[in-house]
C-alpha cells in the first residue's frame, strides 16, 4: 500500500484562472469541497494507504493539489518549478515539508518549468513526461537524469488536459488508461509502444477526469460519473472507488491531483 501526501482544503478557492476549467465567476462551494476532500482522505485510509498531511497556507489556494509538488523516489524529491506565479509560492512550503522529513532535495534550473507528478508518471519501467502547457520539454531530461530510468517525452495538445495526469493513468504491468486525443500523433505512438494494453476513455468521461485516478494495489480511486471507465477497470479486477469531485474540477483537478505518491 502506498504512502501519500495530501493537503487539507482550508484555503482552497478559485481566485485566478490558469487553466480552462477555472473561472473566478464560478466559485467552488467550500463546505462541499471540504466534504469531498474528506471523502478522498477517508477512502485512502480505508484502503490501507498511509496519508501524510502538508499544512495548508493562506494565499496559496491550489496547494491542495499536492501532485504538483514534485516527484518522489524513496527518500529523494525533485521539486517543481511552477509555470505560474500564482502557484510558485507553494514551493518553499513543499521544500520545508521534505526537509523536515529528511528527504534529499533536488531542483531543476530556475528557468525550466516542471510541475511534478502532474507531468511525470511511471508506466511499467518507463517514465512518461508531458509538456506543452505546464512543464518545459527541456525539463524532461532532468527528470530522466534524476531518476536514472528510461524516460519518454510526450506533447499535450488540448488545453483542457494541460497536465499529463489529466489524460493518462498508469495501472499495473504496462496497462494504462488514457484519453488519446490529448496527445499529438507522435506522443500517441510512443504511449502505444510502451504500454502492453491501453484502456481508452471517452471524451465525456475524460472531461469528468476519469484519468485523474489514484492507483494503490488493486484499488482505483477516481471521480464519479465515469461508468464506462469503471466497468473496464472492474473487468480487469480492480476495485473502483468513485468519489464526487465537482468542487475540485472547478479548479481543473480531481483525485490524483490531490495526492502526491511518496512511495
Ligand atoms: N488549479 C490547479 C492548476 O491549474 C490545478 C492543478 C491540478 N493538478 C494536477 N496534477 N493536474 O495548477
Amino acid at each position: 500500500m502506498n504512502r501519500m501526501l495530501l493537503c487539507p482544503p482550508d484555503f482552497y478557492e478559485v481566485r485566478y484562472e490558469i487553466n480552462p476549467w477555472m473561472s473566478v465567476a464560478q466559485a467552488p462551494d467550500h463546505a462541499v469541497a471540504v466534504r469531498q476532500w474528506q471523502g478522498l482522505y477517508d477512502t485512502l485510509q480505508d484502503m490501507g494507504c498511509k496519508v501524510e498531511l502538508l499544512m495548508p497556507r493562506p494565499g496559496w489556494p491550489d496547494m491542495v493539489f499536492t501532485a504538483n509538488a514534485g516527484v518522489v523516489r524513496e527518500r529523494r524529491v525533485l521539486l517543481s518549478n511552477f509555470r505560474h506565479e500564482e502557484r510558485a509560492g507553494e514551493s518553499p512550503w513543499h521544500a520545508q515539508w521534505f526537509e523536515e522529513q529528511d528527504y534529499e532535495i533536488s531542483r531543476l534550473p530556475r528557468h525550466l518549468a516542471f510541475e511534478g507528478e502532474g507531468d511525470a508518471l511511471k508506466c511499467g519501467d518507463v517514465w512518461i513526461c508531458g509538456h506543452g502547457f505546464r512543464t518545459d520539454e527541456e525539463a524532461h531530461r532532468w527528470v530522466g537524469d534524476w531518476t536514472h530510468e528510461p524516460m519518454v517525452s510526450v506533447r499535450l495538445v488540448d488545453s483542457h488536459f494541460y497536465h499529463l495526469d489529466t489524460c493518462f493513468c498508469p495501472l499495473r504491468d504496462g496497462l494504462a488508461m488514457w484519453y488519446p486525443a490529448a496527445f499529438d500523433a507522435i506522443g500517441q505512438d510512443a504511449i502505444r509502444a510502451i504500454s502492453r494494453e491501453l484502456i481508452e476513455v471517452t471524451l465525456d468521461e475524460a472531461r469528468r477526469f476519469a484519468c485523474n485516478a489514484i492507483i494503490s494495489d488493486s484499488h482505483v480511486v477516481m471521480p464519479d460519473g465515469c461508468p464506462k471507465a469503471s466497468a473496464m477497470l472492474e473487468g480487469r479486477d480492480y476495485a473502483v472507488h468513485p468519489l464526487p469531485m465537482s468542487e475540485f474540477i472547478k479548479a481543473g483537478g480531481a483525485c490524483k491531483c490531490l495526492a502526491l505518491v511518496l512511495e
